[in-house]
């Protein structure tokens, strides 16, 4: 899909979906505070979209005038959705300016500024452990090298990505990976098939920093290999794959919302494959046999949490869509 630099007004659209973590054990701590993990990350159909445009009928066609580019930011959510400089759509989109040169030269007072419009609609659970965050960074990088025709291929997208957050690099790519190190290295991952969820979320979120802490005070690292998860997808086997989950940061998130566990074991006594806390959570995510289980299971379980989704698993990536 080209920018079009030739209309008046480029515009991309890119919708990226959410993840989920079927695999998460944390090796130890670093010396500065994060945490080794191994982890095993499949996108589900829980999409955010990220639009961004630009008026190319005048000054912004002027590879000097972009030097000037000013960033707008709007967007569609929960009341809580930030729309300021501290959302992470707006970090990485400062963070590609700086890399390709754009808007670093402030406004000129003689001049109308070029003008980049970057809006956000928000689906994916906030706060939650599904990488909603890191999936607006990831897709608000990949429209705007789209719309700035800036050249710059995943990788170097993922790297930019590495700085706003561990999960960034996922996300620019999505599917199912095998994440190591902080998060940051990421490996394709062989799947197959087709996988149905119940995502219980709750709105009240957890901050990820907290539940890192929370699991430094209440557990200790193991030596858990994600081998079953990775067999599992690999032979397309549900029932496997729910008795494989797993989540070393699980104790902590249930530590800070005790309440979780016994919506766990609700997912469970309803038919569910298995459950396990995405991410930091506090969302559960249970696997069901059929999206008719899930449904079901959904409908089951639907008191004990805020909202509950069906979707399904894997979701693909970042990808550009009419809008
Ligand atoms: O990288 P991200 O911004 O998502 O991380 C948020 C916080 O989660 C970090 O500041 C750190 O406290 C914690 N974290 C960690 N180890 C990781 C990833 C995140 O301790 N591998």
């Amino acid at each position: 899909m080209g920018a079009g630099a030739s209309r008046a007004n480029a515009r991309v659209c890119i919708r990226v979906p959410g993840k989920v973590n079927l695999f998460l054990a944390i090796r130890g701590t670093r010396p500065d505070g994060y945490h080794e993990l191994v982890s095993v990350m499949q996108t589900v159909s829980l999409h955010d979209t990220v639009t961004v445009e630009m008026d190319t009928s005048g000054v912004a066609l002027h590879p000097a005038a972009r030097r000037f580019m000013k960033l707008a930011f709007a967007v569609e959510g929960p009341e809580h959705l930030s729309a300021g400089d501290d959302n992470l759509a707006v970090k990485a989109a400062r963070a590609l300016m700086d890399r390709v040169g754009l808007g670093s030269t402030g406004a000129s007072s003689t001049m109308n500024p070029p003008l980049t419009r970057l809006h956000l609609a928000k689906r994916i659970p906030m706060a939650a452990g599904m990488a909603g965050g890191s999936a607006d960074a990831a897709a608000t990088l990949v429209a705007l090298n789209e719309l700035w025709e800036a050249g710059l291929d995943r990788y170097e997208l993922a790297e930019i990505g590495a700085a706003l957050g561990a999960d960034v690099p996922f996300c620019v790519s999505g599917g199912t990976a095998l994440a190591t190190g902080t998060g940051t290295a990421t490996a394709k991952v062989l799947t197959r098939g087709v996988y149905h969820w119940v995502i219980g979320v709750s709105d009240d979120g957890l901050s990820t920093p907290e539940v890192f802490r929370a699991f430094d005070e209440v557990a200790q690292p193991s030596a858990v290999e994600p081998d079953a998860v990775l067999q599992a997808l690999r032979t397309s086997d549900p029932e496997a794959l729910g008795a494989a989950l797993y989540n070393d940061l699980e104790r902590a998130t249930l530590h800070l919302r005790p309440e979780l566990a016994d919506a766990k074991e609700a997912m469970l006594d309803a038919g569910a494959l298995g459950a396990v806390v995405s991410g930091s959570g506090p969302t559960l995510v249970a696997l069901a046999a059929s999206r008719r289980d899930a449904q079901i299971i959904a409908d089951t379980v639907g008191d004990l949490f805020d909202r509950v989704d069906v979707a399904m698993s894997p979701a693909g990536g970042p990808e550009p869509v009419s809008g």
